[in-house]
């Protein structure tokens, strides 16, 4: 089966979730973001300090488009990666289906605030936000979207993303 793509903004918990997602349905589990940094060797905020953001897209482009290649996987891409339609068209192109976790700014906000020094996309909170309404019309692109309030266990919103899938599959 083609692969599923968890996208949406930082701290919407795509890791967590996906890895969640992974077990529940018998697939593997790729963290896109942890796959970039064994093969760089370095952590994302040194990537970004080292050799700037357009040098990390174009790794992060890379990545993904190695992932395409594996089978039955849950993949948690990072914040910006499908705010790019060649991104989206890489994905989608591979027959993998993508699923943008909702969740709204206030708490994701509150969730990167506390671990901020890893992500150099969130330089304050008027920027974040700022980012964030730049970005969700690209999230919403996705296959599907599944709204949160961020208080749901990743248990349940793989459960969640289960039931949308299931769904959809009725349907068609
Ligand atoms: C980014 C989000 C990060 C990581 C990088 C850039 C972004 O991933 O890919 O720091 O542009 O939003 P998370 O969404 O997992 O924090």
């Amino acid at each position: 089966m083609s692969n599923l793509y968890l996208v949406g903004f930082m701290g919407a918990g795509k890791s967590r979730i996906g890895s969640a997602l992974a077990r529940e349905i018998g697939y593997e589990f790729l963290d896109l973001d942890e796959r970039l940094e064994e093969e760089l060797r370095m952590s994302i905020r040194e990537v970004f300090d080292r050799f700037g953001e357009a040098y990390f897209r174009v790794a992060e482009r890379q990545v993904l488009q190695w992932s395409t290649g594996l089978d039955d996987t849950v993949v948690a891409t990072g914040g910006g990666a499908f705010c790019s339609p060649a991104n989206r068209e890489v994905i989608h192109a591979a027959g993998g289906r993508s699923i943008f976790l909702d969740v709204p700014f206030e708490v994701l906000a509150q969730r990167v605030q506390i671990d901020q020094t890893e992500r150099p996309k969130f330089v304050s909170l008027d920027e974040a936000e700022n980012l964030y309404s730049e970005r969700r019309p690209h999230y919403l692109q996705a296959t599907w979207s599944v709204l949160l309030n961020g208080s749901e266990s990743p248990n349940d919103v793989a459960r969640r993303i289960v039931g949308v899938m299931a769904g959809a599959a009725c349907a068609t």
